[in-house]
C-alpha cells in the first residue's frame, strides 16, 4: 500500500427535459488524501485571486490561517451571508439557461430562497474565491467529466452555470447523447461533461430506458471497460456512485442482460460494492496517466428521508425545512457508514493517488437543501395534490440549483488550483 495522502484529500428541448428527468427521476435511488499530493505555492500559479482572497480573511478576523496545503478544506461550519458583502449565491438560478426544472426550485414555486446563501468555510483557512475565468483557464484545451448517478449530473450542471455566464452567448453548447452530456467552451477548446454509469461498473439500469429506478437492479461487478473507454484521455475524471446502491443485497448477473434475471446471485450490498469499487479502481490504474490526467472520487451524497434521525419528530423527510441543522450538532441522517467506509479503504488501497471529495458531512448538515416538491419527476413538475403529500413526492436526494453542488465545486476548484 503506497502511503495515504493526506487528502481533504443540440439538444431537442424537448427531449432533453424527458432525458434529464429520466436521468434525475431514477436515481433515488470522501481529504485524507494518499500522500500530501504536493501543491505549488499559490503565488507561481496564475491564481492572483487566491492569494488575495486569503490575505483579506486575515484582515477580516482572528481566525488563524493555516497554508492551504495542510487545511482540511471538510472540516468546518456553514455561515450564512447578509449583507451586501454576500458572495453566494454564485449564480441566480434565472440567469442559468441550461439548468432543468429537475433543479430550479424558486421557479417552481419554492417560497424562500434562504438555501442559497451559505457560504462553506472551513475550520482551518478559507476556501479561495471562486473565479469562472480561473477554471477556464485550467480548462483550456481540456476535458472534465463527472461520470456517476444523477447527483453528479447536479453537479455538472451547477459547474456549467458557475461558469457560463462569462462565455458569450455563440461561444457554448450543450448537447446530450445517451450516455454523454457535453458543456463545450469553444473559446477555451474545453468540455465539462457528464457520463451515466449509476454503478460505474455495467448494469441494467445503464440504458437510457432503464432509468426510471422501478426494475431492480442487476449488476455486472467486473464488467467496465465498455463504460470506461469513455472516459479515457480525460483530464479530470470525477467519479460517485451511492444513491443505486439502496438494497441490502443486490442482484449480481452472471450472463448477460439479455438473458434476462435466469442467472444471478444475491450478493450483500458492501461485498458488491467494494467488488465494483475494485473493478473502477484496477480500470484507473491500468488506464489512467497520472501526469495527465486527475482522479476525483467524491464520497455519498447524503439523503434526509427520516426526519426522526433530526429531533425534529414532526418532520417530513426533508420536506419544509429551510435551515441547515446546526454547527457541530450530533445528527446521524442515515447514511450508509459501512459503503463510506469500504470508499475510504478500497481509495487508500490505490497506487494511483485519487482525491477524495469528503462532501458528505458536510452535506449532511443541509437538509434544507433539497429540491423536495419543488422539483420535477419524470420531467413534469407535481400537481397541487402531489404536493400536498410529500410523505411519497418529495425529492429528498437531489439539490436545488444555486445550490448545495456549488460549494462541492468550490473545493474540487480548490483541489484542481493546488495540484
Ligand atoms: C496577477 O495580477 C497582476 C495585477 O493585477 C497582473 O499584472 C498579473 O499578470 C497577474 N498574474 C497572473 C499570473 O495572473
Ligand atoms: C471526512 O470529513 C469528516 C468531517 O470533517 C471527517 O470526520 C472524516 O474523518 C473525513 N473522512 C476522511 C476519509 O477524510
Ligand atoms: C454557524 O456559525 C456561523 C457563524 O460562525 C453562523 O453564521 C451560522 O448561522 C451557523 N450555522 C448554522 C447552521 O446555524
Ligand atoms: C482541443 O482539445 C483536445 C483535448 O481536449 C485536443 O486533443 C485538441 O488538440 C485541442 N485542439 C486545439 C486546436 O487545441
Ligand atoms: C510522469 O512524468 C515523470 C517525469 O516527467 C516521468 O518520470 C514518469 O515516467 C511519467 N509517468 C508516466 C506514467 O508516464
Ligand atoms: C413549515 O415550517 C415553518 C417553520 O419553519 C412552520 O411555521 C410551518 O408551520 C411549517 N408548515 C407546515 C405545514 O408544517
Amino acid at each position: 500500500m503506497k502511503p495515504f495522502y493526506k487528502t481533504q484529500s443540440n439538444y431537442f428541448p424537448l427531449l432533453s427535459i424527458v432525458v434529464f428527468a429520466t436521468l434525475f427521476f431514477g436515481s433515488f435511488c470522501y481529504i485524507q488524501y494518499i500522500k500530501i499530493i504536493p501543491f505549488p505555492d499559490f503565488t507561481q500559479e496564475s491564481s492572483n485571486s487566491t492569494n488575495i482572497q486569503l490575505q483579506e480573511a486575515k484582515k477580516h478576523d482572528e481566525r488563524s490561517v493555516s497554508p492551504l496545503e495542510e487545511c482540511d478544506l471538510f472540516t468546518g461550519e456553514w455561515s450564512f451571508e447578509s449583507g451586501s458583502s454576500h458572495s453566494h449565491p454564485l449564480y441566480n438560478e434565472e440567469d442559468c439557461e441550461f439548468l432543468t426544472e429537475m433543479v430550479t426550485c424558486l421557479k417552481n414555486g419554492r417560497p424562500d430562497s434562504l438555501y442559497q446563501k451559505w457560504r462553506w468555510q472551513p475550520t482551518d483557512c478559507y476556501l479561495p474565491k471562486f473565479e469562472a475565468k480561473s477554471l477556464l483557464d485550467k480548462l483550456r484545451g481540456k476535458r472534465l467529466m463527472f461520470v456517476g448517478d444523477s447527483i453528479n449530473l447536479n453537479q455538472m450542471l451547477s459547474m456549467v452555470c458557475m461558469v457560463q455566464f462569462v462565455i458569450p452567448p455563440k461561444k457554448k453548447s450543450f448537447s446530450y447523447a445517451s450516455y454523454t452530456t457535453v458543456f463545450k467552451i469553444e473559446d477555451y477548446n474545453a468540455t465539462i461533461e457528464f457520463y451515466w454509469a449509476p454503478f460505474l461498473v455495467e448494469s441494467n439500469a445503464d440504458p437510457p430506458t432503464m432509468r426510471d429506478g422501478t426494475a431492480v437492479p442487476l449488476l455486472k461487478l467486473e464488467s467496465i471497460s465498455k463504460h470506461g473507454d469513455n472516459w479515457k484521455n480525460v483530464d479530470y475524471l470525477i467519479f460517485n456512485t451511492y444513491i443505486w446502491w439502496r438494497y441490502p443485497t443486490m442482484k449480481v448477473l452472471r450472463g448477460y442482460f439479455y438473458d434476462g434475471a435466469a442467472d444471478y446471485v444475491n450478493v450483500d450490498q458492501n461485498v458488491a460494492y467494494e467488488a465494483a469499487l475494485k473493478s473502477w479502481a484496477k480500470w484507473v490504474e491500468e488506464n489512467v496517466d497520472p501526469n495527465q490526467t486527475s482522479v476525483f472520487f467524491s464520497s455519498m451524497s447524503p439523503t434526509h428521508i427520516k426526519s426522526s434521525d433530526r429531533k425534529n419528530t414532526n418532520g417530513v423527510k426533508c420536506w419544509n425545512e429551510t435551515a441547515p441543522i446546526p454547527n457541530r450538532s450530533t445528527f446521524n441522517v442515515g447514511t450508509n457508514q459501512r459503503l463510506l467506509a469500504t470508499a475510504v479503504k478500497v481509495i487508500q488501497s490505490m497506487k494511483l493517488p485519487v482525491h477524495f471529495l469528503n462532501i458528505t458531512r458536510l452535506s449532511e448538515y443541509r437538509k434544507d437543501a433539497h429540491t423536495s416538491i419543488f422539483a420535477a419527476p419524470g420531467g413534469k413538475l407535481l400537481t397541487q395534490e402531489q404536493k400536498s403529500d410529500p410523505v411519497r413526492y418529495a425529492d429528498c436526494l437531489h439539490w436545488c440549483l444555486p445550490g448545495l453542488p456549488d460549494t462541492w465545486n468550490e473545493l474540487l476548484y480548490t483541489i484542481m488550483h493546488k495540484t
